[in-house]
Protein backbone atom coordinates (compact mmCIF):
# COMPACT_ATOMS: atom_id res chain seq x y z
CA UNK A 1 0.00 0.00 0.00
CA UNK A 2 2.50 2.37 1.09
CA UNK A 3 4.59 1.41 -2.29
CA UNK A 4 1.33 2.11 -3.83
CA UNK A 5 1.44 5.69 -2.44
CA UNK A 6 4.78 5.84 -3.29
CA UNK A 7 4.07 5.79 -6.91
CA UNK A 8 1.06 7.82 -7.23
CA UNK A 9 3.16 10.55 -5.79
CA UNK A 10 6.07 10.03 -8.24
CA UNK A 11 3.36 9.91 -11.54
CA UNK A 12 1.65 13.04 -9.85
CA UNK A 13 5.51 15.18 -9.80
CA UNK A 14 6.23 13.97 -13.01
CA UNK A 15 2.98 15.20 -14.57
CA UNK A 16 3.65 18.77 -12.43
CA UNK A 17 7.23 18.42 -14.43
CA UNK A 18 5.64 18.47 -18.23
CA UNK A 19 3.57 20.79 -17.39
CA UNK A 20 5.61 22.96 -15.88
CA UNK A 21 7.85 22.39 -19.19
CA UNK A 22 5.24 22.82 -21.69
CA UNK A 23 4.44 26.42 -20.13
CA UNK A 24 7.86 27.66 -20.29
CA UNK A 25 7.63 26.70 -24.04
CA UNK A 26 4.40 28.49 -23.86
CA UNK A 27 5.91 31.28 -22.43
CA UNK A 28 8.52 31.58 -24.86
CA UNK A 29 6.16 31.51 -27.67
CA UNK A 30 4.65 34.59 -26.25
CA UNK A 31 7.84 36.35 -25.96
CA UNK A 32 8.92 35.96 -29.15
CA UNK A 33 5.15 37.48 -30.78
CA UNK A 34 5.58 40.28 -28.40
CA UNK A 35 9.33 40.64 -29.69
CA UNK A 36 8.25 40.70 -33.17
CA UNK A 37 5.03 42.46 -32.55
CA UNK A 38 6.75 45.10 -30.73
CA UNK A 39 9.09 46.14 -33.64
CA UNK A 40 6.87 45.56 -36.27
CA UNK A 41 4.27 48.16 -34.16
CA UNK A 42 6.76 50.49 -34.36
CA UNK A 43 8.23 50.56 -37.73
CA UNK A 44 4.14 50.60 -38.55
CA UNK A 45 3.45 53.56 -37.09
CA UNK A 46 6.60 55.03 -38.23
CA UNK A 47 5.73 54.16 -41.88
CA UNK A 48 2.34 55.59 -40.71
CA UNK A 49 0.53 52.50 -41.75
CA UNK A 50 -2.54 52.46 -38.54
CA UNK A 51 -4.15 48.94 -40.30
CA UNK A 52 -1.17 47.13 -39.36
CA UNK A 53 -0.18 48.84 -36.40
CA UNK A 54 -3.46 48.24 -34.83
CA UNK A 55 -3.59 44.81 -35.89
CA UNK A 56 0.30 44.59 -33.81
CA UNK A 57 -0.93 46.14 -30.85
CA UNK A 58 -3.95 43.75 -30.94
CA UNK A 59 -1.97 40.72 -30.88
CA UNK A 60 0.22 42.15 -28.02
CA UNK A 61 -2.25 43.17 -25.80
CA UNK A 62 -3.73 39.59 -26.10
CA UNK A 63 0.37 38.27 -25.61
CA UNK A 64 0.67 40.66 -22.49
CA UNK A 65 -2.39 39.24 -21.34
CA UNK A 66 -1.10 35.67 -21.21
CA UNK A 67 1.78 36.98 -19.47
CA UNK A 68 0.11 38.59 -16.77
CA UNK A 69 -2.02 35.28 -16.27
CA UNK A 70 1.05 33.08 -16.14
CA UNK A 71 2.54 35.25 -13.26
CA UNK A 72 -0.75 35.94 -11.22
CA UNK A 73 -0.28 31.85 -10.66
CA UNK A 74 2.92 32.45 -8.55
CA UNK A 75 4.03 34.01 -5.99
CA UNK A 76 7.45 35.61 -6.92
CA UNK A 77 5.28 37.18 -9.66
CA UNK A 78 3.54 40.77 -8.26
CA UNK A 79 6.55 43.08 -10.07
CA UNK A 80 5.71 40.52 -13.45
CA UNK A 81 1.92 40.88 -13.20
CA UNK A 82 2.15 45.04 -12.98
CA UNK A 83 4.62 44.90 -15.96
CA UNK A 84 2.55 42.65 -18.20
CA UNK A 85 -0.48 45.39 -17.14
CA UNK A 86 1.23 48.13 -18.70
CA UNK A 87 2.25 46.57 -21.59
CA UNK A 88 -1.33 45.93 -22.35
CA UNK A 89 -2.74 49.01 -21.41
CA UNK A 90 0.07 51.01 -23.89
CA UNK A 91 -0.68 48.72 -26.41
CA UNK A 92 -4.53 49.72 -25.87
CA UNK A 93 -3.69 53.29 -25.47
CA UNK A 94 -1.97 52.83 -29.38
CA UNK A 95 -4.94 51.39 -30.52
CA UNK A 96 -7.13 54.54 -29.28
CA UNK A 97 -4.25 56.76 -30.43
CA UNK A 98 -4.21 54.77 -34.23
CA UNK A 99 -8.17 55.13 -34.08
CA UNK A 100 -7.76 59.21 -34.25
CA UNK A 101 -4.52 58.89 -36.11
CA UNK A 102 -2.55 60.47 -33.62
CA UNK A 103 0.85 58.93 -35.18
CA UNK A 104 3.12 61.05 -32.56
CA UNK A 105 1.01 59.96 -29.30
CA UNK A 106 1.31 55.93 -30.44
CA UNK A 107 5.13 55.95 -31.02
CA UNK A 108 5.15 57.44 -27.58
CA UNK A 109 3.11 54.39 -26.08
CA UNK A 110 4.70 51.94 -28.15
CA UNK A 111 8.11 53.27 -26.68
CA UNK A 112 6.16 52.66 -23.23
CA UNK A 113 5.66 49.38 -24.21
CA UNK A 114 9.24 48.91 -25.32
CA UNK A 115 10.03 50.02 -21.19
CA UNK A 116 8.48 47.06 -19.81
CA UNK A 117 11.09 44.38 -21.60
CA UNK A 118 13.81 45.13 -19.62
CA UNK A 119 13.03 45.57 -15.88
CA UNK A 120 11.49 42.14 -16.59
CA UNK A 121 13.84 40.67 -17.50
CA UNK A 122 16.24 41.84 -14.98
CA UNK A 123 13.82 40.37 -12.37
CA UNK A 124 12.75 37.21 -13.73
CA UNK A 125 15.21 36.33 -17.18
CA UNK A 126 15.71 32.89 -17.30
CA UNK A 127 12.72 31.32 -15.50
CA UNK A 128 13.66 28.92 -13.12
C1 LIG B 1 6.26 40.35 -17.23
C2 LIG B 1 7.63 40.02 -17.52
C3 LIG B 1 8.15 40.21 -18.91
C4 LIG B 1 7.91 41.26 -19.77
C5 LIG B 1 7.06 42.49 -19.54
C6 LIG B 1 8.65 40.96 -20.97
N1 LIG B 1 9.31 39.78 -20.85
FE1 LIG B 1 10.40 38.82 -22.30
N2 LIG B 1 10.82 37.32 -21.02
C7 LIG B 1 10.41 37.24 -19.72
C8 LIG B 1 11.00 36.07 -19.09
C9 LIG B 1 10.78 35.61 -17.66
C10 LIG B 1 11.77 35.43 -20.09
C11 LIG B 1 12.61 34.16 -19.94
C12 LIG B 1 11.79 32.94 -20.32
C13 LIG B 1 12.58 31.66 -20.13
O1 LIG B 1 13.40 31.56 -19.23
O2 LIG B 1 12.36 30.72 -20.94
C14 LIG B 1 11.63 36.25 -21.29
C15 LIG B 1 12.20 35.91 -22.51
C16 LIG B 1 12.11 36.67 -23.66
C17 LIG B 1 12.64 36.31 -24.95
C18 LIG B 1 13.34 34.98 -25.28
C19 LIG B 1 12.30 33.94 -25.65
C20 LIG B 1 12.92 32.60 -26.01
O3 LIG B 1 12.53 32.04 -27.04
O4 LIG B 1 13.77 32.13 -25.25
C21 LIG B 1 12.38 37.34 -25.81
C22 LIG B 1 12.75 37.42 -27.28
C23 LIG B 1 11.68 38.35 -25.05
N3 LIG B 1 11.51 37.92 -23.75
C24 LIG B 1 11.26 39.57 -25.55
C25 LIG B 1 10.56 40.52 -24.83
C26 LIG B 1 10.23 41.84 -25.31
C27 LIG B 1 10.65 42.39 -26.67
C28 LIG B 1 9.50 42.45 -24.33
C29 LIG B 1 8.92 43.85 -24.31
C30 LIG B 1 8.23 44.36 -25.45
C31 LIG B 1 9.38 41.52 -23.23
N4 LIG B 1 10.04 40.37 -23.55
C32 LIG B 1 8.68 41.80 -22.08
C33 LIG B 1 9.57 38.12 -19.07
C34 LIG B 1 9.04 39.29 -19.60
Amino acid sequence: MRSRMGLAATLVLAAGAVVATQSVEEFDGWMRTIDEKNQSVQQAIARQDAATAAADAKVLQASFTLVERFWVARDDGREAVALSREGRERAEAIERALEVKDFSRAQSESIKVAETCTPCHRLHRPLP
